[in-house]
């Protein structure tokens, strides 16, 4: 005989999935501007208790502060330990720790070797990596550690981290030796991570955001930008920090996603330049 679905179960679970955000709390580097700052408002929108790490403290207390209710902010870099663990105590203090969200990154451009031959500044690729990829691991290490100590959910999660990469994890252009190296050791990250927090049912997946509307590209003129929006396959624009923090939410909410890096593109692939 054939074992038709539970239908029921099925539905209470997604009722149970849609449930970890709301009265749970997060944590969210680089919260204070562009990805992160849309993640925040979209997690608080959900009923999580957010706390913003941003080295950019000013920014950080405005936004926590309009937001008011259970959202905080700790100011730090995301390499140092005592940062790390100073804001996961916070987050751990506003609620049931299950939501770390790894925005805080930094761009370099330059070339492996300049016009005339010049060497690739060693200290400017060492600080790139530093942030983007050293400062999300540490970041995963310390907040892993006191998410595995919550109770479990019903099939034994506790939690879910969320990485940001690039497209440029995987077509890195001319000048993105560093940021593309920065970029795809996160992405190489995401299946070791998920496999050594398996155990404690925390899941790691990683969004690969391709070009977003975020203050970054704010800077540019409006022309250059409306050129960068035409490249995109469809829709032919910018990326809103909105859909990213859309994501981060489907993410958190979606239990079988796991060890997944997920591009967010609009099918874009980056030319050389
Ligand atoms: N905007 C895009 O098009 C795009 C595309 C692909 C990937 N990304 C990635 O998304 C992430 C967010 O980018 P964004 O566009 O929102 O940038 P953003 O500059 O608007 O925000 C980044 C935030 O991170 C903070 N930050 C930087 N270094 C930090 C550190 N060492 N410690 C703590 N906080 C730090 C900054 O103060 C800032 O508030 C970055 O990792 C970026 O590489 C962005």
């Amino acid at each position: 005989m054939v074992r038709s679905p539970d239908w029921a179960a099925a539905e209470r679970l997604s009722y149970r999935f849609a449930m970890l955000i709301d009265n749970t709390s997060a944590l969210v580097t680089g919260g204070a501007s562009g990805l992160g700052e849309a993640t925040v408002r979209a997690l608080v929108r959900k009923g999580a208790a957010c706390t913003i790490f941003d080295r950019d403290e000013a920014r950080a207390r405005v936004l926590a502060e309009e937001l008011g209710g259970a959202t905080g902010y700790a100011a730090g870099d995301v390499g140092d330990a005592a940062a790390v663990e100073d804001a996961v105590a916070k987050a751990t203090e506003a609620g049931t720790f299950r939501i770390v969200v790894n925005c805080a990154g930094i761009g370099w451009a330059q070339r492996t070797i300049g016009r005339q031959g010049e060497p690739h500044d060693l200290e400017a690729f060492k600080t790139v990596v530093a942030v983007n990829l050293t400062g999300t691991f540490n970041v995963m290490r310390i907040a892993a550690g006191a998410i595995s100590k919550t109770v479990p959910l019903d099939d034994g999660e506790r939690g879910v981290i969320v990485n940001t990469a690039s497209v440029a994890a995987f077509e890195g252009q001319i000048g993105q030796i560093s940021y593309s190296a920065s970029k795809g050791g996160i992405v190489a990250m995401t299946v070791p991570a998920a496999r050594d927090l398996a155990p404690v049912g925390i899941r790691v997946c990683t969004i690969a955001p391709g070009l977003m509307d975020t203050p970054l590209l704010g800077l540019l003129p409006e022309e250059q930008r409306r050129a960068l929006g035409s490249g995109v396959l469809f829709p032919r624009r910018l990326g809103y920090p909105a859909e990213f923090a859309q994501l981060v939410v489907s993410i958190a909410e979606n239990g079988y996603l796991n060890g997944e890096t997920i591009r967010l593109d609009g099918g874009l692939r980056m030319p050389p330049k």
